[in-house]
């Protein structure tokens, strides 16, 4: 689908953001491998997770969803082999915490997905999970895999990339092994499997970026999932740059391990109110109110700011074309793994309306402040979050852009474009 975007003269009002997808899927696994019943609200209604409740009812857990946003998941803690192959769709999420769960039980499995998450790297989950003694099959550690499921004991793991995907992976492995499990991380990644392990019951404790965990059993507990961070990036950036700009974007996740992107605007010098702050389910929640600002400066990005900040880079260098200098972002080589290689097709993307932008190994360098000019078409390459970050773009573009493979939005954010709306 081919979609056309217009300037913007001023961006106004109230949005409230949807839930927040890392939270959704965990709460589906977890929810399901806990014994009793629990309700879950205000769930995401992209389709990576609808990929993992269907994952979930196929393994035999009663699920019952009570409308558009709320499930019932009754369950007595134990998954049913399915026969059919478990089709996780586009999500790396689904794929790298499922393995983990998988790889531990008395059945076998087989993992599928579509032609990007068939091109992702799935050994940095297949090589830890075997060291904990799992079996898996795959070629050349790609999707379709194979995991015939063993008796796992748990081992202590220094990750060499910071990775939540993965060490979420282990730890979903460690709560059925033998024995503790401990995971060791370079910099701390996003922390939504150890807050809601820890919520449900699980005996887990976090020492600076070491998590240790012994085998649990959980108990069910309603789950509330607060809004996406990252969906609410763009509208942050989309306020900052669109002219005039003033609004509130509600129910925002603002976990610290999540925020990188506060901590970039600010330091760029950027404006934002954090109003509201409130716990939601053991997670932290606030209401943001962002203002245009014309005074927004360039800034280096690398280190521990990246996993704090992963999704968030191809909508921050959209945002760094409208400060002045250079925004040089570093140490994101695996934004190259993402739905899409996402530094090479940022870069290619942007350059067509006029983003003074660069490609390097390990990221992008972006020299600001350009006029946009736009008059372009851009491809999304079916990744949802290119889509979305052109869409801001093309706010600020003097000509009109159209944006091909729009309906990836759907992965994680149906509501994007209902939203801009609202604020236009
Ligand atoms: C996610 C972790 C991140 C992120 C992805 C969601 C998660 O991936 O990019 O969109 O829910 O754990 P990595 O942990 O592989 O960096």
């Amino acid at each position: 689908m081919l979609k056309k975007v217009c300037k913007s003269e001023s961006l106004s009002g109230e949005i409230t953001i949807p839930a927040d997808k890392s939270i959704s899927h965990r709460a589906i696994m977890l929810a399901s491998l806990a014994n009793g019943k629990s309700t879950i609200k205000n769930l995401s209604s992209g389709a990576d997770c609808r990929s993992t409740l269907s994952i979930f009812k196929q393994l035999g857990v009663e699920i019952n969803e009570i409308d558009d946003k709320t499930i019932e998941i009754i369950s007595n803690g134990k998954l049913n082999k399915s026969y059919l192959p478990l089709d996780a769709g586009n999500s790396g999420t689904t794929t790298r915490l499922i393995s983990g769960i998988l790889a531990g039980q008395n059945f076998d499995s087989e993992i599928i997905g579509d032609e990007s998450l068939s091109k992702r790297p799935m050994k940095r989950v297949i090589l830890p999970l075997t060291q904990m003694g799992a079996r898996i099959d795959s070629i050349d550690n790609h999707l379709p895999i194979t995991i015939h499921g063993q008796k796992l004991h748990g081992i202590t793991y220094k990750m060499p990339i910071a990775s939540a995907q993965v060490k979420s992976s282990i730890l979903l492995a460690g709560l059925n092994a033998e024995g503790q499990t401990t995971v060791i991380e370079p910099y701390q990644s996003r922390n939504h499997t150890e807050l809601m392990l820890k919520y449900l019951g699980a005996d887990i404790l976090t020492y600076n970026n070491e998590i240790t965990l012994s085998p649990s059993i959980l108990t069910s507990k309603d789950i509330e999932i607060a809004g996406d961070i990252s969906s609410a990036a763009f509208f942050m950036v989309a306020g900052l740059i669109v002219p005039n700009s003033d609004f509130i974007i509600k129910n925002v996740g603002i976990n610290p391990t999540r925020t990188g992107i506060i901590d970039i605007i600010k330091r760029m010098g950027g404006g934002l109110s954090i109003l509201n702050n409130r716990i939601i389910s053991g997670e932290p929640c606030a209401d943001i109110q962002v203002k245009y600002n014309d005074t927004l400066k360039g800034c280096e990005i690398s280190g521990e700011d990246i996993p704090r900040l992963i999704d968030e880079l191809p909508v921050i260098a959209v945002l760094a074309s409208q400060a002045d200098g250079e925004t040089i972002i570093k140490n994101a080589e695996d934004l190259r793994n993402k739905e899409s290689d996402r530094i090479k097709c940022l870069v290619t993307e942007l350059l067509k309306i006029g983003v003074d932008i660069e490609e390097t190994p390990d990221g992008f360098i972006v020299r600001g402040k350009s006029k946009l000019k736009g008059n372009a078409e851009l491809e999304s390459y079916n990744d949802h979050r290119l889509a979305m970050s052109f869409y801001v773009a093309g706010l600020i573009c003097e000509k009109e852009i159209s944006i091909n493979g729009f309906e990836w939005t759907k992965i994680s954010f149906p509501e994007f474009e209902e939203l801009v709306e609202k604020i236009k």
